[in-house]
């Protein structure tokens, strides 16, 4: 009896010796367990059923025997099982195509801005700056808007604590100023930069914003002129097939003055309920003019002589406009499904 155990101990480690290298996955170590523990048909646990036959004697030694095969099982699945999550997590395959790779992209607005700027480049503009900390002479004063003016308290304007005459910009024409002091004409530049203003976020409102200013002087420049450019800007960055409108407005730096509308590019004016333009068929996208001649004086142009246009866009409500943002905040979330979906 105890020969015959012996042997079938023997018998039952060979077999595993011949299977454990043949271990290739997870379902393949479940199946060994079973086929050597599994309660009823296991083959160690067979063994131990087997010892109650045998002479208490024999009992202790075979015994032993016993648990030496199983501990001997058991560590051997245990290494398989640790080779096998090791092979999983080194095993490279060169083959594949690389899992995705997260590509940057650029802002909306920041490639809004630059489709702006190349569009006016094309046409011989030259991209000027001036900073977003200003004097309030430049901002408002020289640009023909008096202490007084209605127009100054429409800007809602950030100060500067204890600096005196120093704000925010609330808008890029300042940069008109500064360039038209420091060059002379003919003059041909976009200003592109950053704008402030103490309005309360809204859906077409941020505290923060962008917008992008243009200045023609030269001699002879006329209304057509500005029109011709801004038909020109407007097709290229909406569409051929949008339609352009001025309507008549105020603007203290410019004589005459002009909202522009485009004809909304989605709907055309023919859906009462269109997400773009609401149903009014056409969308305010600048505003213009050509430039007041004290404005000139103002800079030590003389206005007899020169002639000039000017525009100012914001960059936030192109973006919107164009692409259909229903809340400009969303521009701000840093939400990576508009910029992917914009990107
Ligand atoms: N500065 C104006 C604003 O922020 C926009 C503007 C209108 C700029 C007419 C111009 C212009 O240069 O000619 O509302």
């Amino acid at each position: 009896m105890m020969e015959l155990l012996s042997q079938e101990i023997e018998k039952v480690r060979e077999s595993f010796n011949a299977e454990v290298g043949k271990i290739q996955s997870a379902s393949d170590l479940r199946v060994t367990r079973e086929t050597y523990f599994s309660r009823k048909r296991g083959l160690v646990t067979g063994l131990y059923n087997r010892l109650k036959e045998v002479p208490g004697a024999d009992k202790p030694g075979l015994g032993m025997e016993i648990n030496r095969l199983r501990v001997f099982i058991e560590t051997a699945l245990q290494q398989a099982e640790a080779t096998q999550l090791q092979d999983g997590k080194n095993r490279i395959d060169y083959s594949l195509p690389p899992s995705d790779m997260p590509v940057g992209r650029l802002h909306p607005l920041t490639f809004v801005r630059r489709e702006i700027e190349s569009i006016f480049i094309q046409m011989g503009y030259e991209v000027a700056a001036g900073p977003e900390i200003e004097t309030e002479v430049n901002n408002f004063d020289a640009l023909n808007v008096p202490l007084n003016h209605p127009a100054r308290d429409e800007h809602d304007t950030f100060f500067i604590a204890d600096h005196d005459g120093m704000i925010l910009r609330t808008h890029t024409s300042p940069v008109q100023i500064r360039y038209m002091q420091s060059h002379p004409p003919p003059i041909q530049i976009i200003a592109p930069g950053k704008t402030f203003r103490k309005d309360n976020p809204d859906a077409t409102h941020t505290p923060v914003f962008q917008q992008v200013e243009g200045l023609l002087v030269d001699k002879g420049i006329h209304f057509s002129h500005l029109k011709g450019t801004l038909e020109h800007f407007l097709r290229l960055f909406f569409g051929e097939s949008i339609r352009m409108m001025f309507r008549p407005t105020f603007f203290p730096f410019t004589e005459p003055s002009a909202d522009v509308y485009i004809s909304c590019f989605l709907c055309e004016g023919k859906n009462d309920s269109c997400p773009i333009c609401k149903g009014r068929g056409w969308l305010e996208v600048l505003g213009s003019g050509m430039v007041h001649p004290q404005v000139l004086r103002n800079c030590g142009i003389n206005p007899d002589i020169y002639s000039g246009f000017a525009f100012g866009m914001g960059i936030e409500r192109m973006t919107i406009v164009k692409y259909g943002v229903p809340d400009l905040r969303m521009l701000y979330d840093n939400d990576f499904r508009l910029i992917e979906q914009l990107g």
